[in-house]
């Protein structure tokens, strides 16, 4: 292939139409390279629970035969997302219960971007079980409640206004709707020359960011107080940073910004692309801080804050032998490869986009140890009601 060859690259397209984790079920795939998020998920089930716990109960009077709905935003496909969903729905069940009353039907919207491995992810769906509630309940293996997907972007409307009783979205508001334009435009002080991603960068490229981050937040918190029920709850987890200078993306400044940028400089130093072709590419994700983040809740004035808060998350990296240095690098590999891969296919081709894992996965090696040691991720958690 020539150098820079631009026949594949897709810099126009809109990120909405692209954006996806690596769907299947193969090695690269998310819902292979997926566990330490549902770790991390097991660790907050308390908060969440905190969530559910301030959600108003429909009475049978109030709101007859009307289902109880429930939607997961960036549920990607895998099984964390159908777990997430169960741990919903049975909290909520079991409240009504101990309230005595009984439990409506519960809907489930899966919704993630178009480009999503539904298929993948209604393949995984226990069936609906049963006739009753209580013979879902009761029916080990089977669902307890009605699901559909909903393709489209959590950065716009998705459902018809006061639908939504409970919306969740675990380790997704973190990726930005697009790549801010200055950041890519060469005449801009905010041009990100020579990196792929914000960590490390000037003052006036992590600006750029900060600023796409709160603009996509606020349309985001728009579109759900537009669709949330009087008396629903919100409960929102994504990659967030413990520094207040946002060129330290922490975790995911080592993920991106370290060996993955290396790779990147490899292909450009061996000659296989040049180098406005590395930077015309930048990693859409932002770890914001809880200031960041507050300040948007704020300005909006929709939600009242139960909790905000940094939860340390731990390592993305999930290993059998940690002693192996080509399992740790293989696992980075693969991590990097489930999130991006499918941005960095696209921007440079399958070939070539082959080529620079693998050289992600060499340069790992050496630093397998401190990976271990040092790939940690904080998260913002974010309990939010109606006001
Ligand atoms: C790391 S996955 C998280 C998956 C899942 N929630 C979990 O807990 O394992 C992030 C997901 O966010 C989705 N996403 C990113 N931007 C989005 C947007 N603007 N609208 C909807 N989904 C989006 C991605 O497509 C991806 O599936």
């Amino acid at each position: 292939m020539a150098k820079g060859d631009s026949t594949v690259a897709v810099p126009n397209m809109k990120l909405e139409k692209l954006l996806c984790m690596k769907g299947g079920k193969g090695d690269a795939s998310y819902a292979n390279n997926s566990q330490a998020q549902a770790m991390h998920a097991r660790s907050m089930i308390h908060l969440l629970e905190e969530t559910l716990d301030r959600v108003h109960l429909m009475g049978s009077s109030s709101s007859p035969g009307l289902p109880f709905q429930v939607v997961d935003l960036g549920c990607s496909s895998g099984n964390n997302t159908i777990h997430t969903i169960e741990v919903i729905i049975k909290h909520m069940t079991k409240r009504y219960e101990s309230s005595g009353l009984e439990p409506p039907e519960f809907s489930a919207f899966f919704s993630d971007l178009p480009s999503n491995d539904f298929n993948t992810l209604f393949q995984l769906l226990p069936p609906y079980g049963g006739r009753s509630m209580e013979q879902c309940l009761a029916a080990t293996g089977h669902r307890s409640y009605f699901a559909a997907g909903v393709p489209g972007s959590f950065y716009r409307r998705l459902f018809p206004a006061r639908s939504i009783d409970v919306f969740h979205s675990a380790f997704s508001l973190h990726w930005l709707s697009q790549v801010p334009e200055s950041v890519l435009d060469k005449r801009s002080a905010a041009y990100n020359e020579g990196r792929v991603f914000i960590h490390g960068a000037s003052e006036e490229t992590a600006n750029a960011y900060r600023k796409q981050f709160q603009t996509d937040l606020a349309a985001f918190l728009k579109a759900r107080s537009q669709e949330m029920k009087t008396g629903g709850s919100m409960f929102l987890v994504c990659l967030g940073r413990t520094s207040v200078d946002p060129t330290d993306q922490g975790g995911a400044g080592l993920l991106f910004g370290t060996h993955f940028q290396d790779a990147w400089d490899d292909l450009v130093q061996e000659g296989l692309i040049t180098d406005e072709k590395r930077d015309s590419f930048n990693i859409p994700v932002y770890a914001s801080s809880l200031q960041d983040f507050k300040e948007v809740v704020e300005a909006d004035g929709s939600f009242v804050i139960n909790k905000l808060q940094v939860f340390k998350g731990g390592s993305p990296l999930v290993v059998n032998h940690p002693e192996d240095a080509a399992e740790i690098s293989q696992s980075l590999a693969n991590t990097c490869r489930s999130v991006a891969g499918v941005l960095v296919d696209a921007h440079i081709g399958d070939r070539l986009s082959h080529e620079l894992f693998l050289r992600l996965e060499r340069r790992a090696i050496s630093h397998a140890k401190e990976l271990l040691e040092k790939l940690q991720f904080f998260h913002i958690v974010a309990s939010l009601s109606l006001a």
